[in-house]
């Protein structure tokens, strides 16, 4: 069937989310035909502009941030004549009767709240009270949702008075990303990994998200939040739920989703003093990245002299489970590292007999998934070097993906909008999951905090603290870029 009209709504539609990701990834869509003909984009703001204004201010803020082989004058046209903009406090409940005004009636809308989290509530609370919300009406949350599990729930519990939960879509843009999608065909999909992807064939996972890039401007945001909150709560536990659930029993949202809850709920809470040995906290200080100065987080703007908040988190999770039990799972996130690289390492079992006394140390068979910058999946196995004698070598079958298959490779968030307008929830967490996650984390926060654990200081450019190294060294493994 043709698609149904559907207006997108944006709040904080002038906003650096917005003007950075999704008019972008809209665009994108538009151009590549995959944005429904009768989609109309309503972008919302504080400023008072009319339309004139409103197009200049597009024009010029979002053009920079669309590759320029995709810009087109034709397609860039067709997309603004799709835009509408109109002028907002989120707080004033008479301003959503304007809205309503702006809105084609019996046409399906979509509210994208792509704003401070502190204004869910009244944004929820007011579309409700000018009549804005129907039954087919759905709403997408942007991250943090809150800070701790308290503030999450307070959340949901506000916007669970409004939407129901099969209308809530609430983002994880790592769930978007082509690559980790194609982490569950890489399981599910083939037939020779899934017997080995247990205890005792597996001996680690690691999980990075590294990034070269610094605070930049959001310390305002940042500062008060931290890698933790920031990357481990939501994305890298996103990630180690795909790597380790069960098969679903179909792709259904809820099959999915129960699956991953199940590997959040199995998460070993951590005690206090699991978080002294298990957890390393960090913080960035000046060094060379791609061969630049950076400044050291302390002096980067609106930071203040004194903080404290870590912008590098590595730790040793467990999840008690049959298939994972004594198996560590490492995670590690950080800003200012050595280099941008998002990977999953599986690390098989030794050698339970080695026959070739010149065999090198392990690891011996690890399976490397690259998420990005490159896309590809490598796996190291031995191989004798070639002349007399018996030496062994480590050598990887390597897959490139971006060369394998040809195609477009869209944004996450392109993803997630399309997946939204058609009203797709598997990419999305459930509200479930996202109190897992809370729980599981929460403790940590606590124990540094009753710790006094400071972040260790690293330098800009390096792969964060030596006791990142450490903490792998007790397990008999090392991160990937050390081996
Ligand atoms: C965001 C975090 O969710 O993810 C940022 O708030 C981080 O701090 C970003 O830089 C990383 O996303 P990506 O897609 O660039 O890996």
């Amino acid at each position: 069937p043709p698609d149904a009209p559907l207006d997108l709504v944006i709040f904080g539609g002038a906003g650096d989310l917005s003007l950075r990701k999704l008019l972008p990834a809209l665009y994108m869509a538009h151009l590549h035909k995959t944005l429904p003909d009768d989609t109309r984009i309503v972008a919302l703001g504080r400023h008072a502009w009319d339309r004139a204004a409103f197009t200049a201010f597009i024009d010029d803020k979002v053009r920079g941030f669309i590759a320029a082989d995709a810009l087109d004058d034709a397609g860039w046209r067709g997309f603004m004549q799709r835009l509408v903009y109109v002028s907002l406090d989120a707080t004033r409940p008479e301003d959503f009767a304007a809205l309503g005004q702006a809105l084609r009636p019996g046409v399906d809308r979509v509210y994208y709240l792509a704003t401070a989290p502190t204004l869910f509530t009244a944004i929820c609370a007011n579309l409700h009270g000018a009549g804005l919300v129907d039954p087919h009406s759905r709403v997408v949350l942007e991250k943090p949702l809150g800070h701790d599990l308290a503030s999450a729930r307070a959340i949901n519990d506000e916007v669970a008075r409004y939407f129901s939960e099969s209308q809530t879509f609430r983002i994880d843009h790592y769930l978007g990303k082509e690559t980790v999608q194609n982490l569950m065909v890489l399981r599910f999909g083939n037939a020779i990994f899934e017997p080995l992807w247990r205890s005792p064939s597996i001996k680690s996972v690691q999980i990075t998200v590294a990034e070269s890039v610094g605070v930049g401007s959001r310390a305002g945001f940042y500062d008060g939040t931290g890698a933790l909150r920031d990357m481990v709560q939501n994305h890298l536990l996103q990630l180690l739920c795909i790597v380790a659930m069960e098969p679903p029993v179909s792709l259904d949202p809820d099959a999915v989703r129960d699956e991953k809850l199940k590997v959040l709920r199995s998460l070993r809470p951590m005690t206090v003093a699991d978080v002294a040995r298990d957890t390393v906290r960090g913080q960035y200080g000046p060094g060379n990245v791609g061969g630049e100065r950076a400044v050291g987080y302390l002096q980067e703007d609106n930071v203040p002299a004194t903080s404290e908040t870590e912008t590098f988190v590595a730790l040793r999770a467990h999840i008690n489970n049959w298939r994972w039990a004594n198996v560590p799972i490492f995670l590690r996130t950080g800003k200012r590292l050595a280099e941008r690289r998002s990977e999953i390492v599986v690390e098989f079992a030794p050698l339970p007999y080695s026959l070739f006394p010149d065999a090198p140390r392990e690891p011996v068979n690890r399976l490397l998934i690259r998420l990005q910058p490159e896309e590809h999946v490598q796996l190291q196995m031995m191989a004798k070097q070639p002349g007399s004698g018996m030496k062994l070598r480590p050598v990887a079958l390597d897959l490139d993906l971006q060369s394998a298959l040809a195609g477009r490779r869209a944004e996450a968030y392109e993803r997630l909008l399309i997946d939204v307008i058609k009203g797709r929830l598997t990419h999305f967490m459930r509200r479930d999951e996202l109190e897992a996650a809370w729980t599981w984390v929460e403790p940590i926060i606590e124990g540094w905090k009753s710790l006094g654990e400071k972040p260790r200081a690293y330098a800009a450019g390096s792969w964060g603290p030596a006791a990142s190294s450490a903490l792998m060294a007790r397990e008999d493994s090392t991160w990937s870029e050390e081996t």
